[in-house]
């Protein structure tokens, strides 16, 4: 089911994308649970307490549903991708884009609009970008992912240091090999003063709804193909090709061939 291709038509069968929203979520909420302030900004008669900033790094469905829920709970938002078409998709958001402009990022929808490695002088620019930003935020959340590749290393322990105590960050790239340095696996560890949180598995921690949506993924497959005649599905080349690991007797996915 994750081979499914990311295209218009197949959305209601796209797994990746109904898990990885309940990840971006369940980060956020993993994180405001973790931190010992309050996201939005409260003017009370004790005193102001100010609003956490919260930067997403990696813009793809959990980046955005993370950006929105973080927003929806008061916090300034703010988000980077190497992909530029998402700057417009932060601003709708309400947050504001974070990005390298010195070295060109990649542009358009691309294959699947998916990132790739980035070059030594992007990722040298982008240290240099996120340093300087994220010894301001109180909240990290990393969902940065590069198909078939170990997940891009973007948080330093360097950069953890220069955050404040009691800051959190959230590793949504864990089980990837994680986006963070120090981050385990269901596990949550303090470097610095800052809490890494990573879950191995993030949308089991939201079992219910991952459960039901990818139930519905299932059936929005199946019912789509079903063949009265044959009795069984019966796939059309594009979504057939990008999902089908046997035929014949013989391994024919192209993702498993490599
Ligand atoms: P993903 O889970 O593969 O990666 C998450 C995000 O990390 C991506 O936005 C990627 O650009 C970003 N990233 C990778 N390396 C990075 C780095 N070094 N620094 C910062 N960010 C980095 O992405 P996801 O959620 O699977 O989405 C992939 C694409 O598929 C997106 O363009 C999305 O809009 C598209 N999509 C299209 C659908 C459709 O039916 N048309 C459905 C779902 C997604």
């Amino acid at each position: 089911m994750e081979f499914m291709p990311r295209i218009t038509r197949a959305q209601p069968m796209d797994v990746l994308s109904s898990q990885s929203n309940l990840a971006g979520y369940g980060a956020v909420i993993a994180a405001a649970g973790a931190y010992g302030r309050a996201f939005p900004m409260m003017m009370t008669a004790a005193g102001t307490v100010s609003a956490a900033r919260v930067f997403v790094m990696g813009v793809g469905v959990a980046g955005l549903q993370a950006i929105a829920t973080a927003r929806r709970l008061g916090a300034i938002v703010s988000a980077t991708d190497v992909r530029s078409a998402t700057k417009e998709q932060i601003q709708s958001l309400g947050a504001k884009p974070v990005f390298v402009e010195a070295v060109a990022g990649i542009e358009g929808e691309g294959a699947g609009g998916y990132a790739t490695e980035m070059s030594v002088e992007y990722q040298r620019a982008q240290a240099e970008l996120v340093s300087a930003h994220i010894a301001k935020q109180d909240i990290v959340i990393t969902t940065a992912l590069i198909p078939g590749k170990k997940a891009p290393r973007l948080v330093t322990d360097a950069q953890i240091a220069t955050m404040k105590p009691g800051s959190v960050i959230f590793d949504l790239a864990a089980a990837s090999g994680g986006n963070v340095e120090g981050s385990v696996a269901d596990d949550v560890v303090e470097c610095h003063g800052v809490k890494i949180i990573a879950y191995a598995n993030p949308p089991a921690h939201l079992a219910a709804d991952a459960s039901a949506l990818y139930a519905r993924n299932l059936f929005n497959f199946l019912s789509a193909f079903w063949d009265n005649n044959a009795g069984r599905p019966v796939l059309d080349a594009e979504i057939g090709d990008a999902v089908r690991l046997t035929a014949g007797g013989k391994v024919v996915s192209g993702r498993l061939l490599g």
